[in-house]
């Protein structure tokens, strides 16, 4: 137990790092002894490893999954005065990004099943100063591209995959990664794939799409105090790329463990009154996020916490409701229906690879004891899935 009462944590990183302690070590010693901190051969080592890992040609390693976006929309050349839709229920970074480039998100409601962009919704709001849409791979899921990619051929507008979430899924044979299309990775400490600090990744089929990228990346600068256009610090540290190398190693284990947790929370949940995720094919999910939906979540998370068990909320407040995004004009309520109701309704349950059956049977039987107790379950979704 720690010192908040917490039995149960919400994300066990400390675990992780024992289990590979040995080789992190070893790893960033070769670092320390190369003198080489910045670029050079362990960023080029990484980045050849996780291009094969996904399936791209290319792989440019940047300074956070934030980056990553940042200049994965400056390659596709979006710009002031254009429009990019983005999901409302997902990481502030995702409209931070397109922002921070001079553009304007348009905020989407999303599936209330897959919690990825409804495609009906998107296609509303295209407009002719729609230049782009941000798919985002939520909670791990692989999103199905097929719809998205046939309307954006159908209106002229270009992709970029935010698949920070998403390390090692795949859909229909392709993973995550691996389209051809811009496709930005976050290695945040927390994501399944996590670096000791930020660092980030764009994966890419276009040579010429990777070369902007470098440039970008690095102060648009091809060679020492050369300068052919304004990039950015953006690199991605030696020592990151090490651990990174060593962590890739693990990421189909971990991804498959984290898999056989949420079937055993569905397992054990399944009668209860709340929706469960779907359990899709086993690598079209890597289960980062386990994401229940329940009417009175906020009570259940007090009890979860009264139990020692933490929770996340993933996310609290849609992006369109933010106070940085109040000068859109979004109304308060009612214009993103289900991205609103699931920002009061869903909850983050413990998921780690060395969470134990035990600590799931825990988590589980707290759940299922906070319902019993509940007098008046209203709920509004189906009670199982998948
Ligand atoms: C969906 C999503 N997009 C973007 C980001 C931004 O990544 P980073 O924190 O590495 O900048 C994150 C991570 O937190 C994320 O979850």
């Amino acid at each position: 137990m720690n010192h908040s009462g917490i039995t149960i944590p919400f994300l066990d990183l400390k675990a992780q790092s024992k289990s590979i302690r040995n080789d992190v070590m070893d790893a960033f010693d070769r670092v320390l002894v190369s003198g080489q901190f910045i670029g050079g051969e362990w960023v080029e080592r990484f980045e050849e490893e996780f291009a094969r890992f996904v399936g791209s040609k290319y792989a440019v390693g940047v300074g956070s999954g934030t980056s990553a976006l940042e200049l994965a929309l400056k390659t596709a050349r979006i710009a002031g005065r254009d429009d990019v839709i983005v999901p409302a229920n997902s990481f502030f970074a995702t409209a931070e990004a397109v922002s921070n480039i001079g553009a304007r998100p348009v905020f989407c409601d999303v599936d209330p099943m897959a919690f990825h962009l409804d495609i009906n919704s998107v296609e509303r709001l295209i407009t002719p100063r729609t230049r782009a849409i941000i798919a985002v791979h939520l909670y791990g899921r692989a999103m199905d591209m097929t719809a998205l990619e046939e309307l954006a051929e159908r209106r002229g507008l270009t992709i970029i995959e935010d698949a920070a979430q998403a390390h090692g899924t795949e859909r229909d044979g392709i993973r995550v990664g691996g389209s051809g299309r811009l496709t930005c990775f976050s290695f945040y400490p927390g994501k399944n794939l996590g670096a000791y600090g930020d660092a980030g990744i764009i994966t890419c089929h276009d040579r010429v799409q990777a070369e902007r990228l470098r440039l970008l990346r690095d102060h648009g600068s091809p060679a020492k105090y050369i300068h052919v256009m304004v990039g950015t610090n953006s690199r991605l540290d030696a020592i990151q790329a090490a651990v990174l190398s060593v962590k890739l190693r693990h990421l189909r284990e971990w991804n498959m463990r984290r898999v056989q947790h949420a079937k055993a929370y569905v397992m054990r949940l399944r009668n209860a009154c709340i929706q469960t995720p779907e359990i899709p094919p086993v690598r079209e999910h890597n289960f980062h996020l386990f994401v229940i939906r329940v009417k009175n979540r906020d009570a259940m998370r007090r009890h979860l916490h009264a139990c020692g068990i933490e929770t996340g909320i993933h996310y609290p407040q849609p992006l369109h409701l933010t106070r940085a995004y109040q000068d859109l004009g979004y109304p308060m309520r009612g214009s993103l229906p289900v991205s609103e109701a699931l920002a009061s309704e869903i909850l983050s349950l413990p998921m780690y690879p060395e969470l134990t059956d035990s600590q799931i049977e825990q988590v589980s039987e707290a759940v299922l004891q906070f319902l019993g107790q509940a007098e008046t379950q209203e709920i509004s979704v189906p009670a199982i899935h998948g």
